[in-house]
């Protein structure tokens, strides 16, 4: 595919203590991470999972990696298998393990070795409440956040609920890496904006890659 971006040069904005933004850094890789996401998706399809609470939700999900993320009536969980397919997870493409090696280096955390990547899909309207990522039991691994396709709001706060929110632009092509002091920020996305981009459509992709199991 011709790729419209690909020479743009990426640079870093500082975010938080243990949180930067790297802006551009997946341009290069957009074509094979398009490739290992349709590979995925074909394999594990994309849903809309229901909260404990009942709620289903706008973003729709899936994972690939040993582990993924889900929700089961009791609450949310890392998984072996895909509830839906009853059979394990597709493989991480060899794409995304690169890409996401060179990101967590390049913000400080060449260790990271991510054993879950949640494949998020956002149509119009489609939003990610204020959060933290808190369902891993090793909080010394950082959180790696790759963006593409239609640009959205992401919300940064603080340890609490309702400490101030920064608010920025993620563009496609674009990486937040968060751990250290800002690992358990809480987090969100704003309702995607309706719009068309030349790379993924009427939509936003967003690959959340997290190491799910116990470390040493
Ligand atoms: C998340 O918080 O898990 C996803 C954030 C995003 O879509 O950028
Ligand atoms: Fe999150």
């Amino acid at each position: 595919m011709l790729d419209l971006f690909a020479d743009e040069q990426p640079w870093q904005e500082p975010l938080a203590p243990g949180a930067v933004v790297l802006r551009r850094f997946a341009l290069a890789h957009v074509d094979a991470l398009l490739r290992g996401i349709a590979d995925v998706v074909s394999q594990s399809p994309l849903r809309h999972m229901v909260t404990p609470g009942g709620y289903t939700m706008s973003v729709a999900m899936t994972n690939c990696g040993r582990l993924g993320w889900t929700t089961d009536q009791n609450g949310y969980l890392y998984a072996p298998q895909d509830p839906e397919t009853q059979r394990p997870w597709p493989e991480m493409p060899q794409a995304f393990v690169r890409l996401c090696h060179a990101a967590s280096t390049a913000a400080g955390y060449p260790d990271f070795r991510p054993d879950a990547c949640l494949i998020n899909r956002y149509a119009p309207g489609a939003k990610l409440s204020l959060h933290q990522d808190k369902d891993e039991p090793d909080l010394r691994a950082p959180i790696v956040s790759v963006s593409l396709g239609l640009p959205a709001i992401f919300q940064f706060g603080g340890l609490k609920r309702n400490a101030p929110l920064q608010r920025l632009m993620l563009e496609h092509g674009d990486i937040v890496v968060w751990g250290g002091e800002s690992r358990l920020f809480y987090h969100g996305i704003a309702p995607l904006k309706p719009g068309y981009h030349p790379v993924t459509g009427e939509c936003r992709y967003n690959l959340t890659f997290r190491q799910a199991s116990k470390g040493e």
